[in-house]
C-alpha cells in the first residue's frame, strides 16, 4: 500500500524550513559577528548605525535611511519585525534603549554624515 502524498509533505517542509533558516543565518551572520556579549551596551545610536545598519544601508543592499526624516517609531518597528529583505533584530542583539537611540539617530542624521 502506498503512503498518502501528504505524509511526504512533512519531511519535505521540515527540509525546506532548514534550508531557508540556514540562509537566513548566513545573511544575518554578517551582523551576527557583531553580536554583543551579555551585558554589552552600544555606546550610542551612531555606533549601532555604523556597526550594524551601515553594513547594508551604506552598501546599497538596503535603501538610504538617513536624511529622510523617517519616524523613530517606524524605524523601531522595522528593526524589531523586519520587512521583506530587511532582517529583524532581537533585543539580545540591539536592546530597547540602543534601538531607541539608533532610531532617533537615523531619523535626525543627514544622509551623508
Ligand atoms: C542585512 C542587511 C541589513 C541590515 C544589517 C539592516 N538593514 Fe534595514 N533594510 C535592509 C533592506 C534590504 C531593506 C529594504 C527591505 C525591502 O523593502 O525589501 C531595509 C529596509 C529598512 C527600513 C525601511 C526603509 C524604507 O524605505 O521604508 C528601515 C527603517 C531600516 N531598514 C532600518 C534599519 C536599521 C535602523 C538597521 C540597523 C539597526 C538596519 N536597517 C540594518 C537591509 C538591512
Amino acid at each position: 500500500m502506498q503512503a498518502p502524498k501528504s505524509v511526504w509533505m512533512v519531511p519535505a517542509l521540515i527540509l525546506t524550513a532548514f534550508v531557508l533558516l540556514g540562509n537566513v543565518e548566513r545573511i544575518a551572520g554578517a551582523t551576527a559577528q557583531e553580536a554583543p556579549e551579555p551585558g554589552f551596551r552600544w555606546k550610542d545610536g551612531a555606533e549601532v548605525y555604523a556597526k550594524v545598519c551601515a553594513f547594508c544601508h551604506e552598501a546599497k543592499v538596503g535603501p538610504t535611511i538617513r536624511g529622510r526624516g523617517l519616524a523613530p517609531a517606524y524605524i523601531t518597528f522595522i528593526v524589531r519585525h523586519g520587512n521583506r529583505a530587511m532582517p529583524s533584530f532581537r533585543a539580545a542583539e540591539i536592546e530597547d534603549e540602543s534601538l531607541a537611540k539608533v532610531a532617533e539617530y537615523v531619523s535626525k542624521a543627514a544622509a551623508n554624515q
